[in-house]
């Protein structure tokens, strides 16, 4: 066995094989499957690339028709977790409420088949059909309100704007969300999949496998950037402050959320579609106060930290959609683990077909050999 340098963060070591999808940080070239994110925004939606992610290839019309029939057919959440939801205290972030929810869909089906074709493909209906339902329930719960039920006659990204507000769904925002949908659905080897796929290859069940990967995509390094640059306008406050701003930052040596990303080196295509998805919703429904400031801070952030590859990463322009979408900023993260959870699947999958269980190695830097102290001796 060859032993290679130590890495921290795993920085440019390869942990698996994968035909899910494929980036070039260089170029900002993002293809799921081969296929370009760029044509996938223009043509498709987020339930047909889910399926092309997950079962590798896009699906005929039939296909098509019978994934999102099934997901339609279980879209309703179970009235315990509902009881279960009452018990959370509304101040708890969604992201929690949401781990906990995927977790406990274990206690309901944790047959773990894995082995069972009908199995893998019941698990991968009800994820993607109950998890945009969880967020909209603790939203509503949370502010005292009854969740809704799913509406059949509604397509993926409009049922959940109608669950979240209550609202008939506008169909530009709805066509809007759901590629922001899309363009979140993948991205290679990224913290939450690599967590999902260490829990999946232990063999345990796909909800076990989905909960790890909504913790690790709620950190503020990670999908939790989305919702922090939110607040990071908001401080910021006026274009004429974005360079004082900047300028602190880098005496403080701290990040500015929603740039920078291991693997791209200049602006992340998803950042590009996403901002042109924000300007056709303020030509629709009016400009967010945020966005000229959002604006300066691009400019100002290339002119300093471009040389690094410092550029807009997929979190920087998407809440300014969300905000024109009505979805409260601290469920941004939640909404991309419902896009996400379609790569978390993918790779669940993929993980199973050849698994072996990850258990890497470190390098020991305590001391060895060493006494026991006695309490009364120790200070
Ligand atoms: C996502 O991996 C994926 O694919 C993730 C994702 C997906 O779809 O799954 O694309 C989604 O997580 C997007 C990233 C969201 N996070 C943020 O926006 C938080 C702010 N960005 C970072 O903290 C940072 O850029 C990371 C976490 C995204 C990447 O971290 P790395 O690769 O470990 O890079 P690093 O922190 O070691 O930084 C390298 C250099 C440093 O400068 P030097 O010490 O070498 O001089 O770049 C600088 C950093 O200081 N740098 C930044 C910066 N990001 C990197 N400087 C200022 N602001 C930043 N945001």
């Amino acid at each position: 066995m060859t032993f290679c340098e130590y890495r921290p963060g795993l920085e440019g070591i390869p942990a698996t094989q994968s035909s899910i999808s494929f980036v070039d940080g260089h170029n900002g070239i993002l293809e799921y499957r081969g296929i370009n994110i760029e044509d996938l925004a223009k043509h498709s939606t987020f339930l047909e690339t889910a399926y092309l992610l997950i079962w590798g290839g896009l699906p005929t019309q039939d296909e098509l028709a019978e994934f999102e029939h099934e997901i339609r057919f279980h879209r309703r959440l179970k009235y315990r977790i509902r009881d279960m939801m009452k018990c959370f205290p509304e101040s708890g972030h969604p992201m929690d409420a949401l781990q906990a929810c995927a977790a406990a869909l274990g206690l309901f089906y944790s047959r773990r088949a894995l082995d069972n074709p009908v199995y893998i493909r019941d698990a991968v209906v009800r994820l993607l059909a109950k998890i945009p339902t969880m967020v909209a329930a603790f939203q509503l719960m949370r502010k005292g309100n009854d969740p809704i039920q799913p509406r059949d006659d509604l397509d993926y990204a409009g049922n959940f704007l109608y669950m979240l507000t209550e609202r008939e769904p506008d169909p530009l925002a709805a066509h809007i969300f759901d590629i922001c949908l899309l363009l979140h659905a993948e991205h290679t080897i990224n913290a939450s999949t690599f967590s999902a796929m260490v829990t999946a290859s232990t063999l345990t069940d796909p909800y076990g496998v989905i909960a790890s990967a909504v913790g690790t995509l709620a950190g503020p390094l990670h999908g939790g950037a989305n919702e922090e640059v939110i607040w990071m306008l908001e401080e910021i406050g006026s274009v004429d402050n974005v360079e004082p701003y900047l300028e602190s930052c880098m005496q403080r040596k701290a990040k500015i959320m929603g740039f920078g990303h291991r693997v791209y080196k200049v602006k992340d295509p998803r950042a590009t579609i996403l901002q042109q998805l924000a300007e056709q919703l303020f030509e629709k429904f009016g400009q967010d106060e945020y966005y000229d400031i959002a604006l300066a801070l691009e400019k100002a952030v290339a002119e300093r930290l471009g040389h690094k590859g410092i550029y807009p990463n997929v979190d920087f322009y998407s809440g300014l959609v969300y905000r024109k979408l009505g979805i409260p900023t601290d469920l941004f993260t939640p909404v991309f683990a419902i896009a996400r959870t379609a790569g978390w699947l993918a790779h669940w999958k993929e993980q199973l077909n050849e698994n072996r269980i990850f258990r890497p190695t470190q390098i020991y830097t305590g001391s060895r050999n060493a006494p026991y102290v006695p309490i009364e001796k120790r200070h």
